[in-house]
């Protein structure tokens, strides 16, 4: 039997591929350098520069404090740590709604000045006429549906989405809709799995989920939280995969008390 060829970099071309050939699609976060050489390693197939660094690296209760440059920064890190996998930068709040020419020039830097390979952006008809004109210009967009954390203040809490038939219909509208102008995959977040299973099933373009159940085209989580670096948040659709908050803390403890003992450094840690 021939060996699957592996593909050297991952494109929006071989995204839809893999939709079409039933292959899911691996996607994480990724904020710096470091981490972005492991995740890349693993051959994680998108690596996604969310504007959850707000929360995650700088501490943040919302998305909405990070601001342009600071995306641009954290996406120039991932960039430069990359060789396979394809890095889409979220766009910030405040930086695309209600202004397409805004959003083209946002978009623009953020190709330009990071290197990205993609913007993400949360909503659907509101927001249509910004995608549409960053599409123009040749920069691929992905979509984000459901539970959008930029509109957070609108929503009032971090629950379930599109439970509700108007809201589910809406979802499903604004899915089609971005499709047809031109995404190139779409996220769901926090929404019901029977229907992010029928988004998946209606859309040509792959699907990502983030607790939208099993029947999508691919998964994403925050890296962090599925490291079990962060005790304080347990949603029912993270796994941990590690618990480094442990490991870590047991590693620093160990190097303070080793410190404090004078046992480091020893005879031939020194020169
Ligand atoms: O910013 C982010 O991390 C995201 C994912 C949760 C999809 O948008």
């Amino acid at each position: 039997m021939a060996a699957k060829k592996e593909p050297k970099k991952i494109t929006t071309q071989v995204l839809f591929d893999m939709k079409q050939n039933g292959e899911k699609i691996s996607m994480l976060t990724a904020y710096d350098y470091t981490m972005a050489r492991i995740l890349d390693a693993a051959k994680i197939d998108v690596l996604l520069v969310g504007d959850s660094a707000s929360n995650v690296m700088a501490g943040h209760e919302t998305t909405l404090p990070i601001t342009l440059d600071q995306m641009i920064y954290h996406a120039q890190s991932v960039v430069r740590a990359v060789d396979r996998a394809m890095v889409v930068v979220d766009m910030p709040f405040g930086t695309y709604q209600g202004n397409s020419k805004k959003a083209l020039e946002s978009a623009i830097r953020i190709m330009k000045e990071s290197g990205g390979h993609a913007v993400k952006m949360e909503g659907g008809e509101e927001i249509a006429e910004s995608v549409e004109r960053i599409l123009s210009a040749g920069i691929p967009v992905m979509g984000h549906l459901g539970l959008t954390p930029q509109s957070i203040y609108k929503f009032g809490t971090y629950t379930v989405r599109a439970r509700e038939k108007a809201e589910a219909e809406k979802l499903l509208r604004d899915a089609e809709l971005l499709e047809r102008l031109g995404i190139f995959a779409l996220v769901l977040e926090k929404i019901p799995a029977a229907l992010a299973t029928q988004v998946a099933q209606k859309l040509k373009i792959p699907v990502i989920g983030i607790g939208a159940g099993s029947g999508v085209d691919g998964q994403v989580l925050v890296t962090q939280d599925m490291l079990g670096m962060n005790k304080d948040f347990s949603p029912r659709f993270l796994r941990r995969y590690a618990d480094l908050y442990t490991e870590m803390k047991t590693a620093f403890e160990r190097y303070r008390d080793d410190v404090k003992s004078g046992d480091f450094p020893n005879a031939s840690e020194q020169y």
